[in-house]
């Protein structure tokens, strides 16, 4: 039998990481942000590193190596995600993931349309710009007293239109994949909601 996938995606900032982990920790799965491996790779592509390299060569240090949070090094990322040999560098590892005993919960833009289209339960989470651009800036402001929540708004609008524009693996619902949006939800009411859902669903 197949290892039960849990597809999570979802633009920057809708919750989906710390629902992700939450879930699988109710479920005691193995969880991948996959917004990581790209981010390590936009931290290397800002030391110097050409992209493609970065992500043929990219091991598990470079993953702690980094304060992968910072904005420069999430545009980085959406930049050099966006080059098709970046992404498929980075395929089978997010495969072999998937099959991890008992089973995986992924998080990122392409894992239930590209990455694991198979996945048994595929979710899609959504919020609204000015709600996700308050919950980057709550959480960047923690670290950083000079940022602005315009700037983290124009970023994030940035992004988003370059996940979702670009032609390798845009950001997309899959068709089969179930939508929340968590606009108007507390983390604990969002991770509650995916999770009866997916109750239903195993
Ligand atoms: O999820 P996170 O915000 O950490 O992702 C950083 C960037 O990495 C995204 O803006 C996106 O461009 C890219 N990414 C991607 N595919 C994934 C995960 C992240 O293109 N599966």
């Amino acid at each position: 039998m197949s290892q039960t996938v849990i597809a999570i995606d979802g633009p920057a900032a809708s919750g989906k990481g710390t629902v992700s982990k939450a879930i699988s920790e109710k479920l005691q799965f193995n969880y991948l942000d996959t917004g990581k491996l790209y981010r390590a790779i936009g931290a290397k592509y800002l030391e110097g590193y050409p992209p493609v390299d970065a992500a043929q060569s990219l091991d598990s240090n470079d993953l702690d190596k980094y304060d992968l949070k910072k904005p420069e090094i999430a545009q980085a990322a959406s930049e050099v995600a966006s080059i098709p040999e970046v992404r498929a560098a980075l395929l089978e590892f997010q495969r072999n993931f998937s099959q991890k005993m008992p089973g995986a919960v992924l998080d990122g833009r392409d894992i239930g349309t590209i990455v694991c289209p198979n996945a048994k339960i595929k979710i899609f989470l959504t919020a609204s710009l000015e709600a996700r651009a308050k919950r980057r800036f709550i959480e960047l402001y923690k670290h950083d007293k000079e940022i602005s929540f315009e700037t983290i708004l124009k970023q994030i609008r940035e992004r988003d239109k370059r996940d979702q524009t670009r032609s390798s693996s845009p950001m997309v619902a899959a068709s089969d994949a179930k939508k929340f949006d968590t606009s108007e939800l507390t983390i604990t009411e969002a991770v509650d909601k995916v999770f009866s859902y997916i109750q239903t669903k195993l």
